[in-house]
């Protein structure tokens, strides 16, 4: 058997160095050789191949790709051809869905997994958002690919809605996806799954002035115990989603009394050292289960 050999992409800031370091050791000691720093933004594809470096991509027995602030168009398009050929974790379909608020709402709504209601419409079906308006009083318009806060509106009456609209209608956009606003207490859960199984879990409060748990809104991170109720509908988030590597954000329901899933993103960071020196001590399980997952998937 020839000696199995992975690449890897991995963000390098916030302690992402050394946690590749970790994970390189570990594989190493399976027997696994790794490339690391494989950014498909500097490869090119020619013929049957994707090169990088001199290398064949493709002839890898397994791409780890995980780096979200890094993330180019060219690379995403790259990795759609490459996993085609070799396995990647996450899988391109399921981190494409993960990267979709709409597509993953849907899908996770049809398996009975709670999400904020939600609506999507043609972009001149503008009336479908003034009678849903009506009828849930508040809601957020969100960007369907956005990250970290950015771009999202509360709607908090019809006025807002009317004056929100021309600039809506001068971006361009195909569709307009808005969700019910939950009542929530400005904190949520953000539950790390790896491999259908529990890692760890964080929360994190936003700042007082707004309504936005992410840090990049001034959003802090906090110890927060999970229980089985958030964990299990993690675990049953992920499972829908088929990503091997899922970090779950999970906000409660006021109203409904009931806990839903906000997001689920393919990326999830692991903790920084301050966050480690904070008490937050799911890096090493993480890294663990990770090495078992890349030594099974590319079991010859
Ligand atoms: N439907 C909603 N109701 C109330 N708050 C929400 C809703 N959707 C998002 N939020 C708040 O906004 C933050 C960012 O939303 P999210 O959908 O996770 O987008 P992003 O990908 O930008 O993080 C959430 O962490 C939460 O605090
Ligand atoms: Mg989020």
């Amino acid at each position: 058997m020839s000696k199995r050999k992975i690449g890897m992409w991995l963000y390098q800031n916030g302690g992402g160095d050394e946690i590749q370091k970790k994970i390189i050791t570990k594989l190493n000691e399976r027997d696994i050789a790794v490339t690391p720093g494989i950014n498909l933004r500097d490869a090119v594809a020619k013929n049957s191949h994707i090169i990088w470096e001199d290398k064949k991509v493709d002839k890898l027995d397994l791409f780890f790709s995980y780096n979200a602030g890094e993330q180019t168009q060219y690379q995403v398009y790259l990795s759609k051809a490459l996993n085609r050929i070799i396995p990647m974790i996450n899988s391109f379909e399921s981190f494409e869905l993960s990267e979709d608020k709409f597509q993953t709402s849907y899908l996770l709504r049809q398996h009975g997994i709670q999400t904020a209601d939600y609506k999507l419409c043609h972009r001149d079906d503008t009336h479908h958002l003034k009678t849903i308006m009506k009828k849930w009083n508040k809601m957020v318009y969100k960007p369907t690919d956005g990250w970290g806060g950015v771009g999202l509106t509360k709607i908090e009456n019809q006025e807002t809605l009317d004056m929100l609209m021309p600039f809506l209608n001068q971006m361009d956009l195909r569709y307009f996806y808005v969700e019910k606003f939950i009542d929530y207490d400005n904190t949520d859960y953000r539950v790390d799954i790896v491999d259908g199984q529990f890692v760890g879990c964080y929360g994190r409060k936003a700042s007082g002035a707004d309504w936005r748990t992410n840090v990049t809104s001034g959003g802090s991170v906090f110890m927060r115990e999970p229980n089985d109720d958030v964990i299990n509908l993690a675990l049953n988030a992920t499972k829908v989603t088929g990503l091997d590597i899922a970090g779950v954000d999970i906000i409660y329901d006021r109203k409904k009394e009931e806990y839903v899933v906000l997001e689920v993103n393919g990326i999830p960071a692991f903790a920084t050292p301050e966050q480690e020196k904070m008490g937050l001590d799911f890096n090493n399980k993480k890294i663990d289960l990770i090495v078992d997952l890349i030594d099974r998937k590319t079991k010859k």
